[in-house]
C-alpha cells in the first residue's frame, strides 16, 4: 500500500505494529520493576495547539507511550492492591486491537454477522453456566451500563404502563431497594430513570457487610402501605469495599413473594460463574432475575468491557424495542441495539472470546483460586502481626483491615464499631501514606460508617513475596505515625 492520506505503506505499518508490542512490553516491565512507584508522577505536560502539520509516527508513539508510563497509577503493577482494577491479559489486549482493526458495527447482525456470533457465543457461556437459556445478554462499557439496562428491564417488566406513558403513568411512586454497601452508581441511575434518588431504599448490612433480608422485608410492606410501588432488589455479588455477598436465596423468596425483579450487581464477583469449581459460591445467581458481570475486573480484559445478563430474554428487549426506516433487516429476532442504550457498538466482546479461546476455562478457575489463596495468605500474614487485625474477610480476596492502637487477643474479623477514632485516623492516614510513598496502592473506605483499610487481590502476577513486603511496609509506617 503507498502512503497517502491517512494510509502507512505495508513496512511501515508493520514496523509500526512491531514498535508498539515494544513498547506494551517495556510499559509492563517498567509497571513490575521493584522501584517503579505504583502511583506515578514524572514531568508535566506540556499543551499545545493543534498541530496543522503531522509528526513522524513513530516518535509520536514512543513520546506518548514514555509520558503515559511515567504519569500513572500503575495497575500493572504486582502491588496494585486497588479497586477491582486488573492488568490486562495479553491475549485479550490483541482481541482487542484486532476489533480496533476489523471495526465491526454490532448495531445489527446484518452489519456483522461473524462479529454477532462471537459476542453471542461469549454470552452464551455465561448464560449456560446460569442455565439460563431463554437468557439474552448484552455487552457494555461495564458495570454501571449493565446496571443501568439492568433496572431499565425491571422497571418496565414490572410495572409495563412506563413504556409508553413513563412514570407519570403510574398509580404511585416505584421504589427499588439496595444494601448500604451497593454501587453508588444505583442511586445516579434512579434519578437517570425519573424515579428519583428517594426511589433507593437503602437497607442496612449485617457482621459480613451483607444485606439483612428481615429488615428488606419489612421496608417493602411499609412502603405498599404507603402505596408506593416496590419493583426492584438489587443484591450484589462482591460489595466494592469488602467483597461481601448479600444473601440470595433469602432474597430470591422475598421476591418472589413480593413479585419483585431480583437484580444482582455482580460486578466484581459474577465472572466467578465461568468456573463451575466454585459454584458452591455463585450457585444462588441462579435464582436472579438479571445479573452485572464486569469481565474488566476479575477476568482482566482491558477496560471497557461489562455485560447484562437477563433470564428471559423478552423481558430484556422490551424497553429497547425501536424502528427506523433505515435500519437493515437481521435474522436476529433481537438485534443488539435492542438490548440497550446505544446504537453503533464496538466489538467489545472479541477481547472476551479470543482469551478465552487462548487460555481456556481452567486458567480462569487457576486465577480465581490463587487470588483466593494470597488472600488467605495476607489475612494471616496481617493478623499475626500485633498492630493489625483484619475487619472483614469475604470468600472473594478483598479484605478490609485495620491498624490497632492496643494488641488484641483475637485479631480476626474484629467488630468495625470496636475501632476508636485514633485507629479510623491512622487508617486513613496509613492508606494515604502508602500511596504517596508509591511502596503500593491501598485505600481507605468505610465500613458501616467507620473508616477501615482496604486491599484485594487483582493483578494476575502479584506473589506472596509482593503480600509479605506489604506488610512489612505497613509495619514500618505504623512505627513512625505520619
Ligand atoms: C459492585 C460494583 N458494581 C458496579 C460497579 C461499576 O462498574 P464499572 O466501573 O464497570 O461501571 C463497580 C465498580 O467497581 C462495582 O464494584
Amino acid at each position: 500500500m503507498k502512503e497517502k492520506h491517512f494510509s502507512f505503506s505495508a513496512r511501515r505499518h508493520r514496523r509500526l505494529w512491531r514498535l508498539l508490542g515494544e513498547l506494551a512490553e517495556q510499559y509492563w516491565e517498567h509497571a513490575a520493576d521493584e522501584r517503579t512507584p505504583v502511583l506515578e508522577r514524572r514531568g508535566k505536560h506540556r499543551a499545545r495547539g493543534l498541530p496543522p502539520r503531522g509528526r513522524s509516527a513513530e516518535r509520536v508513539l514512543r513520546e506518548a507511550a514514555r509520558y503515559l508510563a511515567q504519569n500513572a497509577c500503575h495497575l500493572a503493577s504486582p502491588r496494585y492492591y486497588g479497586l477491582m482494577n486488573p492488568k490486562p491479559a495479553p491475549a485479550a489486549v490483541l482481541g482487542d486491537a484486532l476489533a480496533s482493526v476489523l471495526n465491526p458495527q454490532l448495531a445489527v447482525e446484518a452489519h456483522a454477522p461473524g462479529a454477532t456470533a462471537l459476542e453471542r457465543e461469549a454470552l452464551g457461556w455465561f448464560l449456560g453456566a446460569l442455565g439460563w437459556r431463554r437468557g439474552l445478554g448484552q455487552f457494555t462499557s461495564g458495570g454501571s451500563e449493565a446496571n443501568l439496562i439492568a433496572l431499565k428491564v425491571a422497571l418496565n417488566d414490572r410495572l409495563p404502563g412506563v413504556t409508553r406513558r413513563g412514570v407519570r403513568g403510574l398509580r404511585g411512586w416505584p421504589v427499588f431497594y439496595v444494601s448500604e454497601e451497593s454501587h453508588h452508581s444505583l442511586e445516579k441511575f434512579a434519578d437517570l430513570l425519573g424515579l428519583g434518588r428517594e426511589a433507593v431504599r437503602w437497607i442496612p448490612t449485617d457482621r459480613e457487610f451483607a444485606l439483612r433480608p428481615e429488615v428488606l422485608a419489612a421496608e417493602v410492606r411499609r412502603d405498599r402501605r404507603a402505596g408506593r410501588l416496590p419493583f426492584c432488589v438489587v443484591a450484589t455479588f462482591g460489595t466494592t469495599s469488602s467483597g461481601a455477598i448479600d444473601p440470595l436465596a433469602a432474597l430470591a423468596r422475598i421476591c418472589r413473594r413480593e413479585r419483585l425483579w431480583l437484580h444482582v450487581d455482580g460486578a466484581y464477583g459474577g465472572s466467578l460463574v465461568l468456573a463451575p469449581k466454585f459454584r458452591r459460591l455463585w450457585g444462588g445467581l441462579r435464582l436472579a432475575d438479571s445479573l452485572t458481570v464486569d469481565p474488566h475486573k476479575w477476568l482482566a480484559m482491558p477496560f471497557p468491557l461489562g455485560a447484562v445478563l437477563v433470564r428471559e430474554g423478552r423481558a430484556a428487549a422490551r424497553p429497547f424495542q425501536v424502528q427506523a426506516a433505515y435500519v437493515p433487516r437481521g435474522r436476529q429476532p433481537v438485534e443488539s441495539y435492542q438490548l440497550g442504550v446505544t446504537w453503533s457498538r464496538r466489538f467489545l466482546g472479541l477481547k472476551l472470546w479470543l482469551a478465552l479461546q487462548v487460555y481456556g476455562r481452567r486458567a480462569y478457575e487457576r486465577h480465581f483460586a490463587e487470588q483466593m489463596r494470597l488472600a488467605g495468605f495476607f489475612r494471616r500474614a496481617l493478623a499475626v502481626r500485633p498492630q493489625f487485625g483484619t475487619v472483614s474477610e469475604s470468600p472473594l480476596p478483598i479484605t478490609c483491615f485495620t491498624w490497632l492502637e492496643r494488641e488484641r487477643a483475637e485479631r480476626r474479623n474484629l467488630p468495625v464499631e470496636s475501632l476508636s477514632k485514633r485507629e479510623q485516623r491512622m487508617n486513613l492516614a496509613l492508606a494515604e501514606e502508602m500511596v504517596r510513598r508509591g511502596w503500593a496502592w491501598i485505600s481507605a473506605t468505610k465500613l458501616q460508617g467507620v473508616t477501615v483499610m482496604r486491599m484485594m487481590v487483582i493483578n494476575y502476577e502479584t506473589r506472596e513475596h509482593h503480600l509479605t513486603r506489604l506488610v512489612r511496609d505497613l509495619e514500618r509506617l505504623a512505627r513512625k505515625p505520619v
